[in-house]
């Protein structure tokens, strides 16, 4: 066959084959059917042998010749397909960015704890250290250290957990009074104290408004001199920042068996400001705290001379603080954790 002739021929197939393909992959095949082992270019290498010497030169020009042709248009079907199926590529795995993202649930501070932090930082910034002591207590510490012995009325109102067997002397702490014994004894150089501890307290309760388990959170003060004045005038601050400046304070005479003299303190009722309603009974007040002078038998079982020394103590209910500031009718619900109820917080609070 003339050679133009079998050049067209060749070309010819090559551009039909490759028309045919769509695919890179495929595109391999084609090469192997013209450049492969058994391809047509390469037989026609081989049949170099059978061509007189004189023509082998012409013969070698037109198979590097038609080589190159098919090596270029096979390149080229190879570029042209890359491009389709990366633009094809591009456009399948584009991201939409005008897409609105999904929006992250974020969290929110537990009522409890945002009102903790607030006694925290106020008593901190009074020079007061947060103590945390512990919630498996000793009845000696519990009860004993604060002048309640075995037997007395006063741990009728604070029946609690008691632990079993080689531990009956152990049980969940009723109140974080329990801390004042447990700093007394650990400040073994018996200097001044200033703590306040923020924890949960357990008890045999259970109503609406009583939890087995609720937070407290206590302040105790020892040093010299220290008077009922200090006592007044640091609970009375505590009340105006935390419940608001305009909040009247008043100090009722009480009894607890850890200090002497005693008090309760009320404060005016935070939802008529004084005037009477159904959540202070119509008396404009309401009791927010007990408090007293350490009495000096505490203070002698927990190693300080109370001759020298003398101190102050206070302690209330972050639950019912909480119930208050965020009219909260049922305790339960502070410990249930149902994001219905929790997700409500979920806001800065405005001053
Ligand atoms: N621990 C007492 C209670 O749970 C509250 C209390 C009263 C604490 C008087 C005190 C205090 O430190 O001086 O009812």
């Amino acid at each position: 066959m003339e050679k133009s002739m079998e050049r067209e021929n060749i070309i010819k197939k090559l551009e039909s084959e490759l028309n045919g393909v769509e695919k890179l992959s495929d595109l391999a095949n084609v090469k192997a059917m013209f450049l492969g082992r058994e391809g047509i270019v390469t037989k026609l290498s081989s049949k170099m042998k059978e061509i007189p010497n004189e023509e082998k030169r012409e013969y070698g020009k037109f198979l590097n010749e038609i080589k190159n042709e098919v090596e270029e248009k096979i390149n080229f079907k190879f570029q042209e397909l890359s491009d389709k199926e990366l633009k094809e590529k591009l456009i399948k795995d584009a991201i939409d960015i005008t897409l609105p993202g999904r929006k992250i649930k974020k969290g929110s501070l537990h009522p409890l704890t945002r009102i903790t932090e607030e006694f925290e930082d106020l008593f901190v910034s009074m020079g007061y250290t947060v103590y945390s002591g512990v919630e498996v207590e000793s009845d000696e510490n519990c009860f004993q250290k604060l002048n309640i012995p075995k037997g007395h009325p006063a741990r009728d109102a604070q029946d609690t957990f008691y632990l079993k067997d080689e531990f009956e002397n152990f049980l969940l702490r009723s109140q974080t009074s329990t801390a004042q014994a447990r700093a007394m004894e650990e400040n073994t150089d018996k200097g001044p104290i200033r703590i306040i501890c923020p924890g949960k307290v357990y008890r045999r309760d259970e109503d609406a408004t009583h939890s087995h388990q609720f937070m407290q959170i206590e302040g105790l003060v020892i040093d010299h001199d220290v008077s009922m004045a200090d006592l007044k005038g640091t609970l009375e601050l505590f009340c105006k920042k935390i419940l608001g400046e305009k909040t009247k304070v008043r100090f009722r005479p009480s009894f607890f068996p850890f200090t002497e003299p005693s008090v309760e303190v009320d404060v005016t009722c935070f939802k008529c400001g004084g005037r009477g309603c159904n959540l202070c009974k119509d008396t404009g007040w309401i009791e927010v705290l007990g408090a007293g002078m350490v009495h000096p038998n505490v203070l002698e079982m927990g190693g300080y001379d109370s001759k020298k020394y003398q101190g102050f103590a206070f302690g209330t209910g972050i639950d019912r603080f909480a119930m208050f500031k965020y009219a909260i009718p049922d305790i339960r619900t502070i410990y249930a954790n149902d994001i219905r109820f929790l997700s409500q917080f979920d806001r800065k609070d405005v001053d």
